[in-house]
C-alpha cells in the first residue's frame, strides 16, 4: 500500500515540469514549489521566444511545444535520469531584448543548451552569444540563412528560405498558372526581405515577370503608398513576406483599394489572429509553412490530440516545431550523456530524428532538408492544399 503511493506521488511529481517567466526584465524564474524526489541535479534548458509584442502568438505556441516536450521526457524519468527545467526569456520580438534575456538565461540560469528563438533577427542577435560560450542552440523557426552561419553550435529544426521562396514560386508559376507577381516587403527584417529576394530570383528563372519589389520600414501600419505602386503594375499576384500582424493589414489596405489578384506568403503567416486581423481580405490567400495539423501521420495525429488535451487548442507549426526542436535537443543531451556543450553540439550533428515536423537530420550547415505544405485560407481557416518534398 505503502509502495503504491509513494510510486503514485512520484508519477505525479515528475510529469510537471516547472515553467515560469518573469515579468519586467523579460526573464524567468522559475520556482518550482515541490522538488524533484532525484539526487541529481535538474538539466537546466533555456527557451528565448517573443511571449509579448507584435507577434505574442509565435511566443505562446513556442512555449507550450517546449513545455509539452519537457514533461513527456520528466514523465518518463528526464534526461539521464536528471530532471528537465525550462527557463524562458521575452525578446519581445526584439534583438536588443533578445541579447539581454540570453545573457540572464546564460550567466544566471546557467542553461547548458537553448531552444529559440522564432525570428531570423532576434536570432541572429542571440547566436554570436551562445556560440561564443560554446552553448548549443536549435532555432525551431528561423528561416534566414545566415542564422546557422553564425557557427557550428547553432543549429535549426525547419527548413531555410531559399527552398521556401521556392516553393512559394513554383507554386504561383506552375499551379496558379500566373506570370506577373510583385513582393511586398519589411526592409529592416533579414526574414521577410530574404525571402521576398528568394521568391522574386526563383519566379523569375521559372519565366515569371516581377512588376513590384516595394519595401516598408519596420513598424508601418499605413501601407497605401506601396500598395498604390504596386497595383499600378498590374501584378497577377502579391507576394507578401511579412508576419501575420503586417500581412493582415496589408491585404486589407490592397483590397481597399481595388485590388483583385491573389495574395501569397511565408511562414510568417501562421497564427490564429491572422484572420483576426485580414478578416476577408485574407480569405483565398496561399502560405508556405512546415507543418500542417490535418497531416494524417500518426506522430503527427498524436501530437496533435496530446497538445489540443494539455492546451485546449490545436496547435500550429511553431509550437510543433518548438516541440520537435525541444525533443532534438533531449535527445542529443540524452545520447551525448554530458551537459557538456561540446558533447550535445557532436551529439546533434549526427542526429537522425523522427520528428512531428518531419525527419531531422543536418546538412554541413546545420540545417535540415524537409518538405514544405502549402495552406490555403478557406472559411476562415487554414487549409492544407498540398506538400512540396524538397
Ligand atoms: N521563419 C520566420 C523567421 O525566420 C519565423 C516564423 C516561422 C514565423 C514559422 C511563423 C511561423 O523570422
Amino acid at each position: 500500500m505503502r509502495t503504491a503511493r509513494v510510486l503514485l506521488i512520484f508519477a505525479l511529481i515528475t510529469g510537471l515540469v516547472f515553467f515560469g517567466v518573469g515579468c519586467g526584465g523579460g526573464t524567468t524564474t522559475t520556482t518550482p514549489t515541490t522538488q524533484p524526489p532525484t539526487t541529481q541535479p535538474p538539466t537546466i534548458i533555456g527557451v528565448v521566444a517573443p511571449l509579448t509584442g507584435d507577434s505574442a502568438t509565435f511566443g505562446k505556441s513556442t512555449q507550450e511545444g517546449a513545455e509539452l516536450a519537457a514533461a513527456e521526457w520528466n514523465a518518463k524519468g528526464g534526461i539521464n535520469g536528471s530532471q528537465i527545467v525550462l527557463k524562458m526569456a521575452d525578446d519581445k520580438s526584439d534583438p536588443t531584448e533578445g541579447a539581454a534575456g540570453i545573457t540572464r538565461l546564460i550567466e544566471q540560469e546557467k542553461i547548458v543548451a537553448e531552444i529559440g528563438t522564432v525570428q531570423s533577427k532576434v536570432s541572429l542577435a542571440i547566436a554570436p552569444i551562445l556560440q561564443a560560450k560554446k552553448i548549443p542552440m536549435i532555432s525551431p523557426t528561423s528561416t534566414n540563412e545566415k542564422v546557422t552561419l553564425v557557427g557550428d553550435f547553432i543549429f535549426r529544426a525547419c527548413f531555410i528560405d531559399n527552398f521556401q521562396g521556392v516553393v512559394g514560386a513554383a507554386f504561383a508559376y506552375d499551379n496558379l498558372k500566373l506570370t506577373k507577381a510583385a513582393c511586398l516587403f519589411d526592409v529592416g527584417n533579414d526574414y521577410t526581405k530574404g525571402l521576398a529576394e528568394n521568391f522574386r530570383d526563383a519566379f523569375i528563372k521559372l519565366g515569371g515577370t516581377i512588376v513590384g519589389f516595394e519595401a516598408h520600414p519596420t513598424g508601418a501600419t499605413d501601407f497605401n503608398a506601396q500598395l498604390t505602386t504596386i497595383i499600378a503594375a498590374g501584378p497577377e499576384l502579391i507576394y507578401i513576406s511579412d508576419y501575420y500582424n503586417d500581412v493582415g493589414l496589408i491585404c486589407k489596405q490592397a483590397r481597399a483599394l481595388g485590388y483583385t489578384g491573389f495574395f501569397l506568403g511565408g511562414d510568417g503567416w501562421d497564427s490564429a489572429d491572422l484572420v483576426k486581423i485580414g478578416g476577408d481580405a485574407v480569405e483565398g490567400g496561399f502560405f508556405t509553412n512546415h507543418f500542417s495539423k490535418d497531416d494524417t501521420r500518426p506522430e503527427v495525429q498524436a501530437f496533435v490530440k496530446d497538445y489540443t488535451a494539455k492546451f485546449g487548442a490545436p496547435p500550429d507549426a511553431l509550437a510543433a516545431l518548438a516541440y520537435d526542436a525541444a525533443n532534438l535537443m533531449f535527445d542529443a543531451i540524452n545520447r551525448a550523456k554530458s551537459t557538456d556543450g561540446t558533447a550535445i553540439r557532436d551529439a546533434l550533428k549526427v542526429a537522425d530524428f523522427k520528428a512531428v515536423s518531419g525527419t531531422i537530420k543536418f546538412d554541413a550547415n546545420r540545417n535540415p532538408i524537409k518538405a514544405a505544405v502549402i495552406i490555403e485560407i478557406k472559411g476562415g481557416q487554414q487549409t492544407y492544399k498540398a506538400t512540396v518534398q524538397p
